[in-house]
């Protein structure tokens, strides 16, 4: 099996891209939707638990009651110290161990197969532009000056919201870098790995103070183009749109 282009996961990994000119979604039934929760007629002894602490932990009992997406954003911009931390609290390198870079957030392996991309809307002393993070570096390297919050906000479903961010990260699973250790396997850990950096980023983002949603409807080639991406060899996984939130009241 070729990794790019053969197999059941690549298959399914086109099959499901949303595209101009292909239908979305079927229309859900609104008015009977599957239950939430699972209720066993019986269960053989019920454990009831004690309340959970939400202020202490740390700190990270805190931070995950007050997670919420947040999708409105002022105009103050990012500045480079939180954008800094928060590529630090998704893809920083934490030790270095049997020829491993271990980072963060947890991956399948250890392989890593996502690179991080930013689109940098409104960030302090960061031209506007494309970005590509290096993980070794700790550096951020332009691949394309400009403005593209419109053209980011339309492929992802023209949710105009997303223009309105500091910054947009997008993540790109290079295929091969998981495949070639788990075959076909490797498209359930390409999601799973984002939905860790995903998760990271919005605990981060929370502790800065910081707004923040993840995106998952998106245009798969659009996004994978306006960042440079092939879209099959690498593609595109996720998105998180974060800024500093906008006051209310
Ligand atoms: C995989 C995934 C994809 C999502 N995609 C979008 C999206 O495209 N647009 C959006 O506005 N919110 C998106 N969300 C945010 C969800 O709508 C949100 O998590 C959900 O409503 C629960 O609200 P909460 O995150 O505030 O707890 C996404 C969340 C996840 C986990």
């Amino acid at each position: 099996m070729t990794h790019e282009s053969a197999g059941i996961g690549a298959h399914y990994q086109e099959a499901t891209k949303y595209a101009r000119g292909r239908p979305i979604a079927h229309e859900p039934a609104w008015a009977t939707p599957p239950p939430t929760y699972k209720v066993y007629a019986e269960y053989l002894q019920v454990v009831e638990l004690p309340e959970p602490d939400t202020d202490g932990g740390n700190g990270l009992w805190g931070l995950l009651s007050r997670r919420r997406s947040r999708r409105e954003f002022s105009e103050q911009p990012l500045s480079m110290a939180e954008l800094s931390q928060l590529l630090w609290a998704i893809q920083g390198v934490t030790a270095e161990q049997e020829g491993f870079e271990f980072r963060t957030a947890a991956s399948a392996g250890a392989l890593y197969p996502n690179e991080t991309y930013l689109v940098a809307q409104r960030v302090e002393g960061m031209m506007e532009g494309i970005y590509h993070y290096m993980v070794r570096e700790r550096s951020l390297g332009m691949l394309a000056e400009g403005d593209f919050s419109t053209h980011l906000a339309e492929a992802c479903l023209g949710q105009q919201w997303i223009a309105r961010a500091g910054a947009v990260f997008v993540w790109g699973a290079v295929v091969a870098r998981c495949a070639w250790k788990y075959q076909n396997r490797a498209y359930r850990y390409l999601y799973l790995d984002a939905g860790h950096l995903g998760a990271q980023l919005q605990l981060a983002s929370e502790a800065l103070g910081l707004a923040s949603c993840n995106v998952g409807a998106f245009l798969d080639d659009e996004v994978a183009q306006l960042i440079g991406l092939d879209g099959h060899s690498e593609v595109v996984v996720y998105l998180t749109a974060v800024g500093h939130p906008a006051t209310t009241g």
